[in-house]
């Protein structure tokens, strides 16, 4: 059955990716209002593309905010059901300037596909969708179950799937959660995430006085609040690269000795991390290595920061406000919400006085560990050496996927992270792109990995 499946695959290469670069093509850039139709244009592109390769009960849920894109095929009886999720939303795409070709009008060059969306997420979730298709237009049948959930809003932190979750139990019922929205070690090294880090999303905003201020009328006399600013950012971190949040450490669940070994083990690269990165040398917290503070340690990083003149040349003035975004990586047994409380009382503390400050939380996300001994993970493990030709690695990832924690608590579901992207596909960046050949890979993987479930 799964033979058929894969000479199917292999032949429609072409028009997968064909289908994958219309999808890739609709900006569905969730955090920008602007783009509310594009969202929309999106999820109904899904549906309807869902829908004809021959899943069931296709339908785009609305939330609070952006729709849920639900299909499924139930035909399996008494076969394992898996829950495959993806997000359809990407990041906004500036500096524009900078990217090669634009964003929105994806180009493949030298065997990748440059565009936003390719690797995060639409390419890796494609590739499911590909696998699922290679079988029903073969076999007429998946060898399991499987219900496909492809959210809007995962570049938000997924707002909506608490309520959408609560009130959707049973129609989400299933035995695993399928992710791919990560990248493995290279195109010959595949790997599973385990770990994934939470988030922390702050705005804060600095007043000094009510309306701008003539610079040489007033300053050296007046509190400027981009000053102030300054101030506090320079205040968040210690010599030490640390946090300096007071209790910001105090929840961090330390790596047992063998999972350290076993970290240090990963096949990792100073050099080409360098490289990748374009910087001349790596930064971070003291006493840890660079694979430790980018999966097992916390992080706090500007986003943005804005306030006063910055257009062309020169104008002399004392704003009146300065402002910052702020994100915070945490990890297990951090509370998102605790370290927001936290982050503002020691703001209170450390700000001049001469100014105000307001701090509002934008976003949260739970850091999450995956159970790696559920039996399902062996399938996927099984799976990965079939198409790529190799055992693939358990490695602890910086970013966060917010649903895992969702599926967990909600609906008690684990969660297989396969990822296909790499780490260098410029995620969030200009010029993001996807490496077909895993593109392709994945969708082999895909297919392998339901047959390996059936029992
Ligand atoms: N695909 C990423 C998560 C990711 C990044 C996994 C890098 C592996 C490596 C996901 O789409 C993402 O960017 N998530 C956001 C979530 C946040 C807004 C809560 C993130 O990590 O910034
Ligand atoms: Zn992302």
């Amino acid at each position: 059955m799964s033979k058929d499946a894969l000479i199917f695959a292999e032949r429609e290469r072409e028009k997968q990716l064909q289908q994958l670069v219309e999808l890739v093509s609709i900006p569905s850039i969730s955090t920008l209002p602007e783009h509310k139709s594009d969202i929309e244009k999106a999820a109904q592109w899904l549906v309807t593309h869902l829908q004809t390769i021959g899943l069931q009960n296709a339908k785009a849920y609305p939330t609070e905010k952006h729709p849920v894109v639900y299909a499924e095929w139930l035909g399996a009886l008494g076969q394992p059901t898996v829950l495959i999720y993806g997000h359809y939303d990407v990041q906004p795409v500036d500096p524009l300037e900078l990217w090669k070709s634009h964003p929105f009008k994806p180009e493949v060059r030298e065997n990748y596909l440059y565009a936003r969306g390719s690797s995060d997420d639409k390419g890796q979730t494609f590739a499911h969708i590909k696998a699922v298709e290679a079988y029903l237009k073969t076999a007429k049948r998946l060898p399991i179950n499987v219900k496909f959930l492809i959210e809007g809003e995962e570049e938000i932190g997924s707002p909506s799937l608490t309520n959408f979750f609560s009130s959707h139990k049973e129609l989400l019922k299933a035995d695993v959660a399928l992710i791919s929205d990560s990248h493995i070690l290279s195109p010959t090294q595949p790997s599973i995430v385990y770990g994934l880090r939470g988030m922390t999303y702050i705005e804060m905003e600095v007043t000094g006085p009510d309306h701008d201020l003539h610079s040489g009328s007033y300053g050296g006399a007046v509190p400027n609040p981009l000053n102030a600013l300054a101030a506090i950012v320079a205040k968040l971190h210690n010599e030490d690269g640390s946090v300096a949040i007071t209790g910001f450490y105090d929840r961090v669940r330390k790596p047992s000795p063998e999972e350290q070994a076993e970290l240090a083990r990963l096949p990792f690269n100073e050099k080409e991390f360098c490289k990748e990165a374009g910087i001349p040398a790596p930064w971070g917290e003291k006493g840890f290595s660079i694979v430790e503070r980018l999966g097992a340690r916390p992080t706090l990083d500007v986003n943005g920061i804005w306030g006063g003149f910055i257009g062309a040349g020169a104008k002399t003035v004392i704003p009146s406000k300065a402002s910052a975004k702020v994100s915070m990586r945490l990890v297990p047994d951090q509370d998102p919400h605790e370290i927001a409380k936290l982050f503002q009382q020691y703001v209170e503390k450390i700000a001049p006085k001469t100014v105000s400050v307001k701090v509002r939380a934008i976003h949260f996300a739970e850091p999450a560990i995956v159970d790696r001994k559920i039996p399902y993970m062996k399938a996927a493990t099984q799976a990965y050496k079939e198409s790529f030709g190799a055992e693939p690695l358990f490695t602890r990832e910086g970013g966060s996927i917010p649903v895992v924690t969702l599926l967990k608590k909600q609906l008690g579901l684990d969660s297989i992270l396969m990822g296909f992207g790499l780490s260098d596909d410029r995620l969030h960046s200009p010029n993001e792109r996807f490496y077909l050949p895993n593109f392709y890979k994945g969708i082999q993987t895909s297919i392998h990995f339901m047959s390996l479930l059936k029992k």
